[in-house]
């Protein structure tokens, strides 16, 4: 992953391929961000109408590359937008400096050196440029043999401008100040699980199998002081996990339980993370048609979250228990694939009716989520991309949130948002629960088409051990992304809540949540 480094040398006589600086809306055109002040003394005091005249506007997003005067090291600056001037005393918000720098970043793909001299004025602000840096940065590229453009050759291409940018330097932050190299460590820990779930998702459903991933779990547990459970599909037959065992049982890809524990010795509070894994989601014999199973692989960006929250919690040492449930299993049709009409008797007793296969997350979830439940921790948030129509209702980049307190729900909402991740909080309608009813058996896995996430989280909430506080995020919207990448957002898998599960394993530490 790129490098980060803090640096108290000027922007004008650090080496590095490229300065970075922040360019904002002003009432009458651009204007440069404090952090530049170097960059601009080498412009003569002319930098803000050097970039209006090349046509920049400091709008969100925007990248604007110069050669460099003499006088700077670099031989390049690049402007990037920053949107609104703030209001007077205030800065310009996290979510505005980590997205900034993460256009950045990425602009300067294939490039070795980047300085970053952006408005950095507290450690919080470092923290947000290092973050949106080094997760802009970001870019898979373990399939690629040439750079796309059409050398084809198939030699790894030197000039690969998919090649992450190779070190980032943040210029203003203190090196030697306690709460910026603090807040250097966490950016670089967090923006590399964040970065581990999108390889995660990224990777092919025909490399990343229910026991590769499960595999994958068991090497981080090594490298990171976690304990690492796995059950395989014979142990799943056995002890009875009819959801996990009835999903997985049409692959030639057998399914698997994973636990993972970071355990702290002055932890006073359990978290359980539980994650929807599903390998490759066809649908089942309840097929999906062309147009609906392209990407499906992304079908275990749960699973992949809930890994990298319990690595992150432990490389960030905090005093908490983390359990992570990783729920693996590929959804295929074959002849012994589950039939729409089976009967499952799931892991908590009770039995569903299996009315369309393709209802497949909330059956392996159910079952983690009652496994997690004996353990009796004190709270479970469940992460999975469960429903399109919880895309219907909050789009691409919003998950939803459902719960079954109210106050555990405003926090998550709250949390997520001091994260940098968009999220809503959704209800769970009681009266969608009958919806579910079964002729023969406890209940089916589908209800009622309007509400189609609620009544996916009603399911869910029917596993939950009782008194225990407990969380849904569906993410089947913002967990992979097909449009232009923008911000630190790149094209395929987000990593979408990590950093939400990290902030609530922080929380919890600090004694802020039930
Ligand atoms: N994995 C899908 C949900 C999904 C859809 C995630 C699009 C990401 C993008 C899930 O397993 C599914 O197929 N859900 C069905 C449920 C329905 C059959 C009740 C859905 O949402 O259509
Ligand atoms: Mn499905
Ligand atoms: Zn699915």
């Amino acid at each position: 992953m790129t490098a980060l480094t803090l640096s108290s040398s000027s922007a004008a006589t650090l080496r590095a391929d490229a300065v970075v600086i922040g360019v904002a809306k002003g009432e009458k055109g651009p204007v440069v961000a404090s952090g530049a002040e170097a960059v601009d003394k080498a412009f003569d005091g002319k930098l803000a109408t050097v970039l209006e005249t090349l046509g920049a506007t400091g709008g969100e997003g925007e990248v604007t590359k110069l050669p460099a005067p003499s006088g700077l090291k670099a031989p390049v600056v690049l402007a990037v937008g920053l949107g609104d001037t703030p209001d007077k005393g205030e800065g310009y918000g996290a979510e505005a400096l980590r997205r900034a720098a993460g256009a950045a970043a990425r602009a300067l793909s294939g490039s070795k050196k980047g300085a970053f001299a952006l408005p950095v004025g507290s450690a919080a602000d470092a923290a947000a440029v290092a973050e949106g840096a080094l997760l802009g940065a970001y870019a898979f590229t373990a399939y690629r043999n040439s750079n796309g453009n059409g050398t084809g050759n198939g030699k790894k291409n030197a000039d690969d401008k998919t090649t992450p940018l190779a070190e980032v330097t943040l210029l203003g932050a203190k090196p030697r100040d306690k709460a910026f190299k603090a807040a250097a460590e966490r950016a670089t820990a967090l923006a590399a699980e964040v970065n581990r779930a999108r390889d995660l998702v990224n990777t092919p459903s025909n490399d990343l199998t229910p026991k590769a991933f499960a595999a994958a779990a068991q090497t981080a547990a090594k490298e990171h002081g976690l304990k690492a459970e796995v059950l395989d599909e014979k142990a799943l037959a056995k002890g009875g996990y009819g959801g996990l065992t009835g999903v997985g049982q049409g692959s030639a890809n057998p399914p698997r339980l994973v636990r993972l524990a970071y355990t702290h010795p002055k932890a006073k509070k359990t978290l359980a993370l539980v994650g929807k894994g599903i390998t490759y989601d066809s649908g089942g014999i309840s097929l999906k048609p062309a147009g609906h199973n392209e990407t499906m692989k992304c079908d275990m960006s749960g699973a992949a979250a809930v890994f990298a929250a319990v690595v992150a919690a432990a490389r960030l040492g905090l005093e908490v228990n983390v359990t992570g449930w990783l729920a693996l299993a590929e959804n295929m049709p074959s002849g012994s694939a589950t039939r729409p009409g089976d009967v499952l008797r799931m892991y908590s007793g009770k039995t569903v009716e299996v009315l369309n296969t393709d209802a497949e997350g909330r059956l392996v979830l159910a079952d983690a989520l009652t496994r997690a439940s004996e353990e009796k921790p004190h709270a479970i948030v469940d992460v999975a991309t469960l429903t399109g129509a919880m895309i219907l209702a909050l789009g691409n980049r919003t998950f939803g949130i459902m719960a079954n307190d109210e106050a555990f729900r405003t926090a998550v909402h709250g949390i997520a948002e001091e994260a940098g991740e968009q999220s809503w909080p959704m209800p769970l309608p009681k009266e969608l629960r009958k919806s579910m009813d079964s002729p023969v058996a406890d209940l089916a896995n589908i209800g009622e088409r309007a509400g189609g996430g609620l009544v996916a989280g009603l399911f869910l909430k029917e596993f939950v051990g009782d008194g225990i506080t407990w969380a849904h995020l569906d993410i089947a919207g913002p967990a992979f992304h097909e449009g232009a990448p923008f911000g630190y957002t790149p094209k395929g898998g987000t990593g979408s809540a990590v950093r939400t599960l990290v902030r609530l394993a922080e929380r919890t530490a600090a004694g802020d949540l039930a």
